[in-house]
């Protein structure tokens, strides 16, 4: 009964995980190097790719040679250093008839720690965006993000920091994306743990 019981338990605890496991689709994760604290949602396409932990990546997105990092959620439909076609060095923009086409001309695509990037973004091949970074919605990212920072639109420009200078070194100085959840209260100062304050 004890046994039964202990085996339920255990079912409840991973059952959303067996369940991720069950929908992912193996043979478009292959090559890629994905902790098993990351939830990936249906129809997501990983190549050659890093994926830290507790990252969370929404329906539809894709990665292709980049390397995310730790507790970074990722929208649906989100595009992640995509193909490099090569337009300039041959007639054709096909890669079987264009040999300068490539998934790293302009270097890996580098996603921080606890980076927002939202719904239907596409991040250029070769860009870094900081740690603690926002991308607004529907964004075109052409260029590298600093760290702390939000950004927006089509070409993405600045449009703020996240928090005061001031309490970003206490939060990076925490590094806390080097720790489990239940772990982070005890790394964090406790002034930024209970009360944040943002800079508008
Ligand atoms: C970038 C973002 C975090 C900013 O949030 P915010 O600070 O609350 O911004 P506000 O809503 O106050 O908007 C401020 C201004 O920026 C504009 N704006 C905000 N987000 C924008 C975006 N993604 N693209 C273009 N303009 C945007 C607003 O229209 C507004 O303009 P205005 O001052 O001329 O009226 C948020 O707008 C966003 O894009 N979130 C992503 C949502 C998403 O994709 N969710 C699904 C997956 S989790």
């Amino acid at each position: 009964m004890g046994n039964k019981n202990h085996i339920q338990n255990l079912a409840g605890k991973y059952f959303h995980k067996i369940k991720m496991l069950i929908r992912l689709p193996w043979f478009r994760l292959c090559g890629n190097n994905i902790s098993v604290t990351a939830s990936i949602e249906s129809d997501v396409i990983l190549r050659h790719s890093s994926i830290g932990k507790y990252v969370y990546i929404g329906p539809r997105a894709t990665a292709l040679w980049a390397d995310v990092g730790n507790y970074t959620c990722i929208a649906g439909g989100v595009s992640i250093g995509g193909m490099n076609h090569a337009y300039r060095e041959s007639f054709s923009i096909n890669p079987l008839l264009n040999p300068h086409c490539s998934m790293v001309k302009n270097g890996r695509t580098i996603i921080g720690n606890d980076v927002w990037i939202g719904a239907n973004c596409t991040i250029l091949q070769g860009v870094c965006i900081g740690d603690g970074a926002i991308i607004g919605g529907g964004s075109l990212v052409t260029k590298s993000v600093p760290e702390n920072t939000i950004v927006f639109g089509v070409p993405a420009k600045f449009y703020k920091k996240r928090f005061s200078e001031e309490i970003w070194k206490k939060i990076k100085a925490s590094e806390y994306w080097n720790y489990p959840p239940e772990k982070v209260k005890e790394v964090m100062p406790k002034e930024i743990f209970e009360m944040v304050t943002f800079e508008s």
